[in-house]
């Protein structure tokens, strides 16, 4: 259990922490090519919706969970089980968040070392046709397991490392310096991208709306993104929520993080597409290998590129690591006290399952390509599984017992929300909106 020596010092490191679990691959890498995917603005509203009606009130929820329980979410839900009487099936919420966020590693892992693998893979700047020779790499890259599996189990090594190390000691230092580095840098990629390639055309694409387009499934993906990349459903962020100061603003915390993860993904998205349509071979619905056929071309041609794109994957690495932490880190604390066991050890066992269940996704671009399960391949699956179902299954259920379960004047005392126009508000999202909205997702999706 956290006792007071591992409160995170000031307000900073919290918000921090927090930004570094949410501002990763899923802004960089996944909100583009969903967006792509999905048909653009359509998506991208019902997405903003989505973080702002849903994510809002669910990541205050859970940072106040982990605040009250001040534990590893496992322990935390048996904390309410034992002093707010709440029926003991609540600590199932723990488990089932500790199992999502060991399934989204194993993918996430698998992508993380696609960034690490690009460090050292420029475009040669003899190349005649940068754009093909980015697609043809990627291409090449993915179709060699062994490759694979070096960079995902490297990255699988320096995540584990980190959390054996702790949180707090972890990661707490690393992240003041990557993430203003990394949001500076992006800044200058969307100048660059803004002028040298379709501005025009991919404002239109992300900002227009085409209701056409609007279908279950872009709804569902929609909800999806919004939980993934605001790390919520599955504890992380109430894993986090244990370690922040009793006095700090949890309004102005959470918006500073929404705000500034919001901003990441749009930035990314303004960098990737005015490339996407410049380039003929480079198409918005290329699915997950967007990211990686799409960025190379942007550090084409311009001074020291070589050097230029090596620090912007060590940065989109180091984003990744940043986010994966958070993945493990709840199984993690969880083994350590059931077990009593070191936190090394823990992570070690937790790291290799994750390796093998990541094997399945990194398999699917290669060895198991034709391989299907209800018509997705593995990787697909995994990603549906967990983006569309389980996180927001989890917010679905965090908003239940924040808005339902527990007692009204304590959320509010320990909130302290003083502002009562702004307390009903507040409330009325956790107990209407926020459920109902998920419900009906599901619903609409689902039949
Ligand atoms: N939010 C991270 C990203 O955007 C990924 C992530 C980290 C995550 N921790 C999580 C997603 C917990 C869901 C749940 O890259």
């Amino acid at each position: 259990m956290a006792n007071n020596s591992k409160i995170w010092k000031g307000n900073w490191t919290f918000i921090l922490a927090a930004a570094g679990s949410a501002v990763g691959l899923g802004n960089i890498w996944k909100f583009p090519y969903m967006a792509g995917e999905n048909g653009g603005g359509a998506f991208v509203i019902i997405y903003l919706t989505c973080i702002v009606l849903i994510g809002f009130p669910v990541m205050m929820s859970e940072i106040f969970l982990g605040k009250y329980g001040r534990s590893s979410p496992v322990y935390t839900m048996k904390k309410f089980v034992s002093l707010k009487g709440i029926s003991s099936y609540w600590v199932l919420l723990g488990w089932f968040g500790a199992l999502a966020g060991l399934m989204i590693l194993s993918y996430y892992s698998v992508f993380a070392g696609i960034s690490l693998a690009y460090i050292f893979s420029p475009i040669p700047t003899d190349s005649l046709n940068p754009s093909q020779y980015s697609v043809d790499f990627f291409a090449q890259f993915q179709s060699s397991p062994m490759r694979m599996i070096f960079w995902h189990s490297l990255f699988l090594i320096l995540t584990c490392f980190i959390v054996a190390k702790g949180v707090v000691d972890g990661i707490g230092a690393t992240i003041k310096i990557i993430m203003p580095t990394l949001f500076f840098l992006i800044i200058l990629l969307s100048i660059y991208s803004s002028f040298t390639g379709e501005i025009g055309k991919a404002i239109s694409f992300l900002f227009m709306p085409d209701f056409s387009k609007i279908s279950s499934s872009v709804i569902i993906s929609a909800m999806g993104q919004a939980f993934f990349t605001l790390s919520l459903g599955m504890g992380a962020i109430m894993a986090y929520g244990a370690y922040i100061p009793e006095e700090q603003n949890l309004t102005k915390t959470v918006s500073l993080i929404i705000f500034l993860d919001t901003f990441v993904a749009i930035i990314a998205g303004i960098i990737i597409f005015p490339i996407v349509f410049a380039n003929p071979e480079l198409t918005p619905t290329a699915g997950p290998s967007l990211f990686f056929e799409t960025l190379p071309v942007a550090f084409y041609g311009i001074p020291f590129s070589f050097f230029a794109s090596a620090l912007f994957f060590i940065l989109v690495s180091l984003a990744a690591l940043s986010s994966s932490v958070s993945l493990i880190e709840p199984s993690t604390a969880w083994m350590e006290d059931r077990f009593k066991i070191s936190r090394t050890y823990a992570v070690t066992i937790l790291g290799s399952i994750a390796w093998l269940l990541g094997l399945g996704s990194l398999f699917s671009f290669n060895l198991i390509a034709e391989f299907q399960i209800f018509s997705m391949s593995f990787l697909d699956f995994m990603d549906f599984l967990t983006n569309s179902i389980m996180l927001p299954l989890g917010g679905l259920f965090i908003a239940l017992l924040v808005g339902w379960i527990l007692s009204e004047n304590f959320v509010k005392e320990e909130m302290k929300i003083k502002n009562e126009l702004y307390w009903k508000i507040w409330i009325n999202l956790t107990r209407y909106v926020a459920p109902i909205l998920i419900g009906l997702v599901f619903i609409f999706a689902l039949f």
